[in-house]
């Protein structure tokens, strides 16, 4: 496996594969990487001949007083991980080589954005999908991978590349969880034991949720004041939003007669932790029963 921070020493080895006609696989990533990530690039490596996971904390998506400066880093720790699942290429760049200091550019989306965690982070999306489109620049992949446990950026990101005609072909990964339902994010690092325990209410909403859906029940309304109580039923959660929107558009609906998806953001003191859950084909969301 190699590790490379430049540009220059990214192009020298993708090159190289180019030449080879190889098919290129990305797995865009923040590092602090957790068997989630993992399951991205194995789902990568069947769908490619080479693997490239980046790891990068990007500073454009991070709005002011957010936890960018303290966002979890171990890359000695994520450079092992990759090697054990296989990846070819680590590409871990300073922020320098992607942001020029007048960097003016941005990627702007004015429909799926605009809800859920678009009105809770300002700024957010538009940094994501610019740095996305940066790597799709960077990297030129056949397939890139991208996780259902980030329903609303998968959204958005299959947007651009419709919207944009950019040739890469999406993977969307399911959600993997602990074994006691809890949606891995590197992001849990934060979380103190009591916190912890109080998280699991995501899962447990959820598959209340499902249970309702089963039961015939499609009145979003009722279903998301049961979602409600069962999540605030605990000593530190805070509710950001939950919200059953359509599963493609991602504008809310008031009856579940189509594809839908159940989306939370729960806050645990200064962590915020999001979930969701596909319904009635709920597959990607990987709830245990
Ligand atoms: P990050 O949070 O590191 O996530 C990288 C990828 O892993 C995303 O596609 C995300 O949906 C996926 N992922 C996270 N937790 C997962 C889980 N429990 N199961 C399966 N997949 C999971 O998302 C980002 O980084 C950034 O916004 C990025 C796309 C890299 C742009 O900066």
């Amino acid at each position: 496996m190699q590790t490379v921070e430049s540009i220059t020493s990214l192009q020298a080895a993708l090159n190289e594969w180019r030449d080879r006609k190889t098919r290129i696989g990305l797995v865009p990533t923040m590092g602090c990487l957790h068997d989630g990530h993992l399951s991205l690039a194995s789902l990568a490596r069947q769908r490619s001949d080479r693997v490239v996971l980046s790891i990068f904390v990007n500073p454009a998506q991070f709005g002011p007083g957010e936890d960018f400066q303290r966002y979890p880093r171990d890359l000695e720790r994520d450079c092992r991980m990759c090697e054990k699942a296989g990846v070819d290429l680590v590409w871990h760049p300073a922020p320098a080589q992607i942001y020029a200091g007048d960097h003016s550019v941005y990627l702007q989306e004015d429909s799926l954005g605009r809800h859920l965690c678009g009105s809770a982070r300002p700024g957010h999306f538009r940094g994501v999908l610019t740095i996305v489109a940066k790597l799709f620049n960077l990297i030129q992949p056949a397939v890139a991978v991208f996780g259902q446990k980030d329903a609303q950026q998968e959204r958005l990101i299959r947007r651009m590349v419709r919207d944009l005609n950019f040739p890469v072909e999406l993977i969307t990964a399911p959600i993997m969880r602990e074994a006691d339902g809890l949606a891995m994010s590197s992001r849990n690092a934060y979380l103190d034991p009591q916190q912890r325990r109080d998280a699991l209410c995501l899962s447990r909403a959820l598959r209340r949720a499902r249970r309702l859906y089963r039961a015939g029940e499609r009145d979003v309304e009722v279903v998301r004041a049961i979602l409600r109580r069962e999540l605030t039923d605990n000593a530190t959660a805070q509710i950001d939003y939950v919200e059953i929107v359509d599963n493609t558009t991602l504008q809310p609906v008031s009856r579940m007669m189509q594809p839908v998806l159940v989306a939370l953001a729960v806050r645990f003191g200064a962590t915020r932790l999001i979930d969701n859950l596909m319904l009635p084909d709920d597959r990607l969301s990987n709830l245990p029963e």
